[in-house]
């Protein structure tokens, strides 16, 4: 793997954008709505974001839309998320031709057995769409990940197919749900919270971040903007020095 001495212009680069959609409810309570008009319109602006980002140049988009911990919440709301998600899934099977976007899913499946069959789908049908690359983080934990990948490495050096010696970062980012996709170069969180929520802990490692206070449905170009341009003004020196 090649260290980067010094920073360069590429390296800045917004080839990777992951964000973790929040504020959902609150938005939602502001307005006297129910919490589920808030995951409506979250929802609706997932699709908005997804055609900005394209026009961006930005070539992967990476969403927060459940977490392992969610299923913590209400019954009814947990409802009417996977119910959105459903509708969304359904969505982006129609038009995956037209909109020439590759969706992936990053999560644990096994408990994510109802909507499974169709998300495998959209994962077929588009896996040679070479639009906006779309990864969609359901029933998604970053310790769970983690605990998968080691389960699955330590499966293959116990049967022989592994040796312990040729584990290395790589190896361990291909057995990751998001083997093959680049890290993120920024990390967005709205709404408010300073925190990662147990979101793509490894992948993260050097992202730059980046916090606003506008809760999801409110994020829009103009949001979209301010973080490009943030972006393109920090320094990754990825442990390296800055070049005068
Ligand atoms: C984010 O919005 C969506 C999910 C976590 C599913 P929230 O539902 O967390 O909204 P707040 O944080 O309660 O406002
Ligand atoms: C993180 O948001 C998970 C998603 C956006 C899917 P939460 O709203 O669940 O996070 P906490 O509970 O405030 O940390
Ligand atoms: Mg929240």
């Amino acid at each position: 793997m090649r260290v980067p001495i010094c920073f360069d212009k590429t390296m800045r680069e917004l080839k990777h954008l992951a964000i973790i959609l929040d504020g959902n409810g609150r938005w939602a309570k502001k307005r006297g709505l129910p919490r589920t008009m808030g995951h409506v319109q979250g929802a609706k602006n997932v699709e908005k974001v997804c055609r900005l980002c394209h026009a961006k140049g930005i070539k992967y988009l990476t969403v927060y839309a459940f977490s392992t911990e969610n299923w913590k919440r209400p019954e009814d709301e947990v409802k009417a998320i996977m119910g959105l998600l459903n509708q969304y899934l359904d969505s982006c099977i129609k038009t995956s031709k037209k909109d020439n976007m590759r969706v992936r899913l990053l999560g644990d499946r096994e408990g994510l057995k109802e909507i499974l069959p169709k998300i495998e789908e959209l994962e077929e049908i588009s896996k040679d769409n070479d639009g906006l690359q779309l990864q969609i983080a359901v029933n998604y934990g970053s310790r769970n990940e983690i605990t998968r990948a080691v389960k699955d490495i330590a499966k293959e050096v116990k049967e022989g197919t592994l040796e312990i010696e040729t584990i290395d970062e790589d190896l361990i980012s291909n057995h990751l749900d998001t083997a093959g996709i680049p890290n993120p170069d920024i990390m967005v969180r709205t709404s408010g919270e300073l925190r990662l929520s147990n979101y793509l802990l490894w992948q993260l490692a050097y992202s730059e971040f980046y916090f606003t206070s506008c809760a999801w449905p409110d994020f829009d170009e103009e949001e979209l903007d301010k973080v490009i341009a943030s972006y393109e003004n920090r320094d990754r020196r990825f442990g390296g020095i800055k070049e005068e």
